[in-house]
């Protein structure tokens, strides 16, 4: 059965929701789902944009059999040859012999590469400023290296404002029917998800969405949609979402507070980290996240440290090192280039405490972090008689959040 929206005049969504995936790039946890997006524009040629990952390729076909109604498909544009969207790439030339295929010289050399043959079918190589028209329609190519991989094109239609803007302003999160941003409460239900899809999966190429972001600024009044490859369809506030991805890909923080990861054990640097959370908020700091990083999956801390403005680890020292999941989290932090925030250092350990030194390194090798100065030390435990330890810990981290 076809599942189809229409999302202007022309344009189809002819993706799929997928519920059954449990971790996205079989890393990322999606409890929500996903959604991969690709559009059919029906003018005097018709256009698919995009294809699915193989999971959902029936869906794909059967939607497209129900827009093109009887239509041959003229052309396929392949943005970004990711498998989540080309993997479905055979399956179109298998169906339709008439499709030519529209993609930069990177994506033609990829797509060999994942074993996909063009055999007689047209290639049409675009690469930035390349323009096509369909009719009433015409396409404008832009290319946005490294938003995600190397190959990655996007294009504008200049004749309704549509951004097909391949794996940027993307999230997690399947449809479930609701296609368009403006029908969701997207700030309540879905940012969280757009954030860690953000973070996780882009938030290393930070100057290369900004290198985006710069190419689009000169068009956004044109841009009427962006329809990217996960998550709903923007075209209502769209500044909304696009000044989100300015925050992040320049590793601002989106709201001044405290994400505290603890690693623990037994549980005495899991009850420093909360009696830190409550004095915090007892010092009146807003936004503050407790995680403890053996229980939350590292890319909903890598998310919240996105978000906030302060981040404090806690952990314990473990066969002379730091605990091995906190470690984890830091080379991710380091690994999707996280910058420009303050953090403060609680260690613990019973015979030799190293954590908190080891971290203070790990930190060091980091873009502008700024470590406070007086790292928390606990023995083994933090008896009451310590409180005042912990008061003037949480005494410094609220004077700088609060600035
Ligand atoms: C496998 C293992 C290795 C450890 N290695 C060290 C160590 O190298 N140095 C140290 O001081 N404590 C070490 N510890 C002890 C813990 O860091 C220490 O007991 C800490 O206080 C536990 O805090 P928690 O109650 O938050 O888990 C180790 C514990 C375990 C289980
Ligand atoms: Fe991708
Ligand atoms: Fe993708």
């Amino acid at each position: 059965m076809y599942n189809v929206r229409k999302v202007t005049e022309d344009l189809f969504w002819v993706g799929a929701n997928d519920h059954r995936l449990h971790l996205f790039e079989n890393i990322h946890p999606i409890p929500r789902g996903v959604s991969y997006n690709a559009y059919v524009l029906t003018d005097e040629q018709t256009v698919l944009f995009d294809t699915v990952d193989w999971s959902a390729c029936r869906q794909l076909l059967e939607n497209l059999d129900h827009v093109l109604a009887g239509r041959p498909l003229d052309y396929l544009v392949i943005h970004h040859m990711e498998p989540d969207h080309g993997a479905s790439i055979q399956e179109i030339l298998l169906r339709y012999p008439q499709v030519k295929v529209i993609s930069s010289a990177k994506a033609f050399t990829m797509m060999k590469q994942f074993g996909f043959s063009t055999g007689d079918h047209e290639c049409v190589e675009v690469k930035e400023g390349s323009t096509l028209s369909f009719g009433k329609h015409s396409l404008t190519f832009l290319s946005a290296p490294m938003v995600h991989w190397p190959e990655v094109l996007v294009s504008l239609d200049t004749t309704n404002g549509a951004l097909f803007s391949a794996d940027a302003f993307g999230s997690f999160g399947a449809l479930d029917g609701a296609l368009f941003a403006d029908e969701v409460n997207f700030d309540r239900d879905w940012i969280d998800d757009a954030r860690r899809y953000y973070t996780n999966i882009v938030g290393k190429y930070g100057p290369q969405v900004q290198a985006l972001l710069k190419k689009a600024s000169g068009l956004l009044d044109q841009i009427k949609f962006i329809c990217p490859l996960h998550g709903p369809v923007w075209r209502e506030n769209l500044s909304y979402f696009v000044e989100k991805h300015d925050l992040w890909s320049r590793y601002e923080p989106e709201d001044r507070g405290v994400l505290i990861a603890y690693a623990s054990m037994y549980g005495n640097t899991e009850e420093a980290a909360q009696g830190l959370a409550t004095r915090l908020y007892e010092r009146g700091v807003k936004n503050v996240v407790v995680h403890d990083v053996s229980n939350s999956h590292v890319s909903y801390l890598i998310a919240d440290a996105f978000r906030l403005s302060h981040i404090v680890l806690a952990s314990v020292t473990y066969n002379l090192g730091i605990y091995p999941v906190m470690h984890n989290f830091i080379s991710d932090m380091k690994a999707l280039n996280l910058q420009n925030r303050t953090v403060g250092l609680i260690e613990n350990g019973t015979w030799a405490i190293k954590s908190g030194e080891l971290m203070q390194k790990e930190l060091e090798g980091m873009k502008n972090m700024t470590v406070l100065p007086d790292k928390l030390t606990l023995t083994s435990s933090l008896p009451a008689e310590r409180a005042c330890d912990l008061d003037a810990f949480a005494d410094a981290l609220a004077a700088s959040v609060k600035g």
